[in-house]
Formats: C-alpha cells, structure tokens, sequence
C-alpha cells in the first residue's frame, strides 16, 4: 500500500481541476466521450441492445435479481419513485434518520402524503438496528422502513445488512437511499432483505448527474400493485415504468423519452466498472480512504469518525479550532485547483468533505491534497 507522505507530486496541467466532492464525481474521458456522442434515437434495435446491456450491468452492481429501471432524473427522482410507488397516502413508514439525506427521506415520505414515524440517531452516529426492531414490534401498521445507506452528510455507513432482516422478519418492505454507496461500497441487496433501492449516476457509479436507477423484487412490486391508480402521479409511479418495459420492451422500452447520451455515457462507465471488477473497485476506493486518514493526521488534521466506521468512498474532517471549514474548501480551490466540499446542515462550518467515489481519483491525488492541507495556515 502507498502511504501518504509529504513531497510534492505535480499537477497534472490536462485536469483543470482535481474534482473530490461527494458527488457529482469526475468522470473518465470515455465517459465524457460518449456523453458528447450524436443524440440517437431512444428505440429500434439498436438502443434496445444497449439499453439492456445497461439494466444487466446495473443488476450486477445491485446484487439483485430483480428489475431495475432507469428513471430520468436526479437520485431524489428514484427515491421518490420508491416511496411513492410502495406506499398509499395515509401508510406509516419508519425512517432511520441520522443526517441531512435521512432528513430528506422524511420529506419526501411527506410530500407522498405517509405518516411517518422516525426512529433517529446522533448525526455522526449509525442508526441502532435494535431500536428500528423495538419501533416495528410496538407497532404493527408500520409498512415501510426506509433508510440512507451512506450518509453523504457525516460519513456515516448504516447497517442495512443488520437492518434488513429485521425489517423482513417484521413483514415490512425494506426501501435504501444508496445514492452516496452504489459502486463504491459493499451493498447486497437481495441478501441484505432491501425490496427497492435507488441511487443516482454522478457519484459511484461514475457517470454524469441525470438518471436515477432503481432496483425492485417481488415483494415491493406487490405492495406497488395494491395501490389505486390516482395516489401519486404518473412519472414516478413504477408500474408506468413496468408497463412499457413489458409492452414495449422490444422496440421502446421506457415509457419517456430517455436520455440516450447519459444511458451511453453509464454504458462506458460501467464497462469500466466491470473490467476493473466490482470488488476491485472497491477495494481500490478503501484503499483511498485509509490513506487519505493518515494523511490528514499528519497534516493535522481529525478525521470525523472513528477509522472503524471508514467510509470507502467518503471522508470527513473537523476544520481547527477558529477555523471555518469553507475556508479550507476556498484555499484548496484557489491555490491547488481541489474542489472539496464543506459541511451540511448543523456540520456545515464544523468539517469538510472529500470524495474519493471516483474512478478518477488516484493515490497521487490523496497525496496532493495531504500535501496542500499541510501547507494549510492555521
Ligand atoms: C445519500 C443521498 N441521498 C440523496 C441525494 C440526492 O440525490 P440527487 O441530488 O441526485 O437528487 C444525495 C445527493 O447528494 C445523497 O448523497
């Protein structure tokens, strides 16, 4: 393993700047490549086989057998496509809520008009599986239990691992934000007991912002099958997604006008993704994160969690005392050209962020960074 130690490495002139928020992520030349490729059309033969390919690839990542659909949008459009699709208006839905996206979990199972009851942890701490296992016994009309697998906002891993089989055991649908993971970070979703998962394509899975993939088994599609058609609009309900996929699969499999470029830019992005080898890849991003620790110790700096709860895709650091974080982020900008990012909500001057979720960051990159935060006046 390489350790971070200080020396210089030069910059490399062909990357303007070297790109290390958590998401959207620096993406590889070939992926920028095919993203600038002329529109084509989204049907026919051709688009067919590819798109395919896409949704193949997709499941392998997802660790899953069954469907996954690919919705034009941000990650939120997945997410509310989960909740929305699972749940009639009036269902309780337990949310684990420990940071800034479980936050956003919460309204957006309000906005679906749910009852939502939230089982939280400290921002920074992971959510107690055994406390999500008290709530769903106490009370029986629980239908959903939704949960952000990494917290973008602090760091934090949950363990949906443990989570899940309690959410099944309890008769529940099991719904996961993998945003901030899918890609990066071990996520077994059949195994695990997830029943719908959604994520995004701008952060692990290297690609451009614009589509939000969502995975789905048997189970969620019965309780999506219960709903009356009129509780939550058109776009995002997944049988709409369902229907054309098997109506239509032959020659136009989705139900819009898909986003042929970001669908052939995920294509390149998950070739690579495959040809490194998922497990690889992320080994390769946790290798990343126990370097970039030590190199923000020896430049004095305190990682945010504890090396335990390492986040492979993911690190943050308290800002000096008297320090805000923004005015880390803005001297990385100004005199290194690294763009990190600050903290969210009650963090946000407290720590700043590093993302390593991109096949692009390299060791010579976490190298760069220790030695311009070494250099960092406090
Ligand atoms: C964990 C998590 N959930 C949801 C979102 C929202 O995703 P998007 O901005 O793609 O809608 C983000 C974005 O950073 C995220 O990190």
């Amino acid at each position: 393993m390489i350790r971070w130690k200080e020396g210089s490495v030069s910059v490399d002139q062909n990357r303007a700047i070297r790109m290390m928020i958590p998401g959207p992520v620096e993406v590889h030349p070939d992926v920028l490549k095919a993203m600038g490729s002329p529109v084509e059309p989204h049907y026919g033969d051709a688009w067919v086989k590819k798109n395919q390919q896409v949704l193949t690839y997709l499941k392998e990542v997802f660790r899953t057998e069954g469907d996954v659909y690919l919705l034009v949008g941000s990650g939120t459009s997945a997410i509310d496509a989960a909740v929305g699709s699972c749940l009639q208006t009036g269902e309780r839905i337990l949310i684990g809520n420990n940071g800034y996206f479980g936050d956003r979990l919460v309204s957006i199972a309000q906005h679906n008009g749910l009852d939502v009851v939230e089982v939280k942890a400290e921002w920074g701490q992971e959510l107690d599986p055994q406390a999500i296992r008290k709530t769903l016994q106490k009370d029986p009309s629980i239908k959903a239990v939704a949960v952000v697998h990494g917290e973008t906002s602090t760091t934090i891993l949950n363990p949906i691992q443990d989570i899940g089989p309690i959410v099944r055991e309890n008769g529940a649908l099991f719904i996961v934000d993998a945003v901030s993971s899918l890609g990066g970070v071990p996520l077994e979703m059949d195994t695990w007991c997830i029943d719908a998962c959604a994520s995004a394509t701008q952060k692990c899975l290297g690609a451009p912002p614009g589509l939000g993939p969502i995975a789905l088994n048997e189970r969620a599609w019965k309780s999506i099958d219960r709903l009356k058609i009129g509780e939550h609009g058109w776009y995002t309900d997944l049988r709409v997604w369902r229907k054309y996929a098997q109506e239509w699969g032959d020659w136009h499999p989705s139900p819009i006008t898909m986003a042929t470029n970001n669908v052939n830019a995920l294509l390149v992005s998950l070739t690579h993704l495959k040809k490194e080898g998922i497990p690889a890849r992320m080994e390769r991003y946790r290798r990343l994160a126990i370097q970039l620790r030590e190199g923000l110790r020896q430049a004095g700096f305190t990682p945010f969690t504890a090396d335990e709860k390492l986040n492979p895709v993911l690190t943050a650091a308290y800002a000096p005392q008297g320090i805000e974080s923004g005015e880390i982020v803005q001297y990385l900008m100004k005199e290194y050209a690294i763009q990190i990012s600050g903290g969210l909500g009650i963090l946000k001057s407290t720590i700043f962020r590093i993302g390593h979720m991109s096949p692009m960051v390299t060791q010579e990159d976490i190298v760069y960074l220790c030695d311009a935060l070494q250099k960092f006046q406090k």
